[in-house]
């Protein structure tokens, strides 16, 4: 009995040394051996603990502004850290491409290969493809002109009409009352953007259609972290069902003849006659369609429960901004607000959003390199992946000043030329620049000043007396590519009262 215990444990040890052995000679080529012979391709940043901005901002501080690399689940990528070095990119685009990332998040959302060559293949006779088109009616519809006047004054009239007292109902409201009530704040946040972003681009048929709509985003939004994980079925239920309860409001939503969603916005109008004219199968439209609904609603709500979070937590900037404010509602509750002089004349309240845009956000660039390159002096090799945390940058204090950490609501109106910096995309940048940008900018200023001039806001105290709420922690386990949530249970709870 002792013999075999004792084979068992010099077995044992024996294959500790072994594993240990090979671990020091792996790393020791790794991070040693391999930066001396591959000199002209990025160095390897070892990590114990995969935090992804600690692991950007180690990466940027251990190797300046060159490209590095890391493995992620066996996967090397490769990370560039500076401004130039991203122009060098966004200059490169067939050497660099953004399509099989594309792809790749397409197949995530159930597009198949065959669907996806259709989009992606130019037809004879045309000059661009599909998905191209597509990029282009976005622009179109988005970036400044009269079909974005459109959508915008919807848009705005929608989030102008929620909120107020009266409709300030349903499930975000925790505790109700005549007088105040105890509301989360995040879901009251979602619940409006998401709303009037639905009926800005959408015609009102789609809530017949699916009445749970809203309901379905939610569960679906607070479940999208697992969609890049191949996580098993088990493990994914809420995420699929929530998604395909959308999808059959969806599908009706389409099979209905155009007369009968008359108020589509032009670009829902032009993709669905596109996908038509393409052939895509049914089913294959209605992903498409999904994935759009969710690109266009997945960041804006978060940012206006950031913003509002940070106002709560001062108060004296809550009241500064609330007087620079005033004059665009003409001394009067509830009227629509005067919203050239909430864009043009309130340089306090657009500089508090853009910092927290930049506190809050984790966008992030992806290309595949589809030819050997040399970017930043050091060689990229064909078919790994290439990543931009632009995050990493947004803390840069050599652009930012030496409290680039922190938050500071004035940042962006001392230095106005902060926002246009190649430091700073909380878009991205490129031929996939957000096209949201400019609705995006503007509904969250609104959102923020309607909110201070009809409501008194407080933060319910813990549970204890006296306990003061914390200020809610994000999640900083994975870049979402946009803006980041709270931690779970991170939401806040906050009194609501009519302003006086
Ligand atoms: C605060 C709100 C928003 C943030 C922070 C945000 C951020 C981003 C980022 C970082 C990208 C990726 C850019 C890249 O890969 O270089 C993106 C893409 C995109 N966004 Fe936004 N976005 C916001 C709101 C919106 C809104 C309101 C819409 C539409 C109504 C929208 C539509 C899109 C579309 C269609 C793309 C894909 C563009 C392409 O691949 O060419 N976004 N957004």
């Amino acid at each position: 009995m002792v013999v075999f215990v004792n084979d068992g444990l010099n077995a044992g040890l024996q294959a500790a040394v072994a594993v240990a052995a090979g671990w020091l000679s792996w790393y020791t080529w790794k991070f040693f051996l391999s930066p001396v012979v591959y000199r002209d391709e990025p160095r390897e940043l070892p990590y114990l603990i995969p935090c992804a901005h600690r692991m950007f901002l180690n990466g940027g501080k251990r190797f300046g502004n060159y490209p590095w690399a890391v493995t992620i689940m066996g996967e090397s990528l490769y990370v560039i850290s500076s401004a130039e070095d991203v122009q060098a990119v966004y200059r490169a685009p067939k050497l660099l491409d953004f399509d099989p990332f594309i792809k790749e998040m397409l197949s995530k959302y159930g597009i198949t290969a065959d669907a996806a060559s259709k989009m992606f293949d130019t037809l004879a006779g045309h000059t661009k493809n599909w998905m191209e088109t597509s990029i282009e009616n976005f622009k179109l519809q988005m970036h400044p002109g009269d079909k974005l006047d459109f959508v915008q004054k919807r848009l705005l009239g929608f989030i102008d009409d929620s909120l107020v007292w009266d409709r300030l109902r349903g499930r975000m409201v925790l505790q109700d009352g005549e007088e105040e009530r105890v509301v989360s704040l995040y879901s009251w946040s979602e619940m409006v953007v998401v709303d009037a972003q639905t009926r800005a681009f959408f015609d009102e048929v789609l809530y017949e259609k699916c009445p749970d709509l809203l309901a379905y985003f939610q569960i679906y939004e607070d479940e999208s972290w697992k969609l890049p994980m191949d996580l098993p079925d088990f493990a994914t239920k809420a995420l699929r069902s929530s998604k395909s309860s959308i999808e059959k409001g969806l599908r009706q939503y389409l099979q209905l003849p155009k007369d009968k969603r008359p108020n589509d916005s032009w670009l829902i109008t032009t993709l669905c006659e596109d996908m038509d004219r393409l052939g895509l199968e049914e089913t294959q439209k209605v992903y498409v369609l999904f994935s759009f609904y969710r690109v266009m609603n997945a960041n804006a709500y978060k940012l206006v429960f950031w913003i509002i979070s940070h106002l709560l937590f001062e108060p004296r900037l809550m009241e500064e901004i609330a007087a620079e404010i005033e004059p665009a509602f003409r001394g009067e509750k509830h009227s629509a607000p005067d919203l050239d002089y909430l864009f043009n004349s309130c340089p306090l309240l657009v500089s508090t959003c853009e910092e927290v845009l930049r506190l809050t956000n984790w966008p992030i660039g992806t290309r595949t390199v589809q030819v050997d390159t040399v970017i930043g002096g050091k060689k990229l090799r064909q078919g790994r992946k290439l990543l931009m945390p632009y995050r990493a940058m947004h803390f840069d204090s050599t652009v930012f000043g030496a409290d680039a950490a922190a938050f500071n609501p004035r940042r962006f109106m001392e230095k106005k030329t902060l926002v246009t910096n190649k430091s700073y995309r909380p878009f991205g940048g490129a031929a996939h620049y957000c096209p949201g940008r400019y609705i995006a900018r503007r509904e969250v200023q609104m959102f923020t000043a309607v909110m201070l001039k009809r409501f008194d806001m407080s933060l319910v105290e813990g549970e204890s007396k006296g306990q003061k709420s914390a200020f809610p922690e994000m999640d900083n386990t994975l870049p979402s590519g946009g803006i980041q949530v709270p931690l779970k249970g991170e939401d806040l709870t906050i009194w609501v009262r009519p302003s006086k």
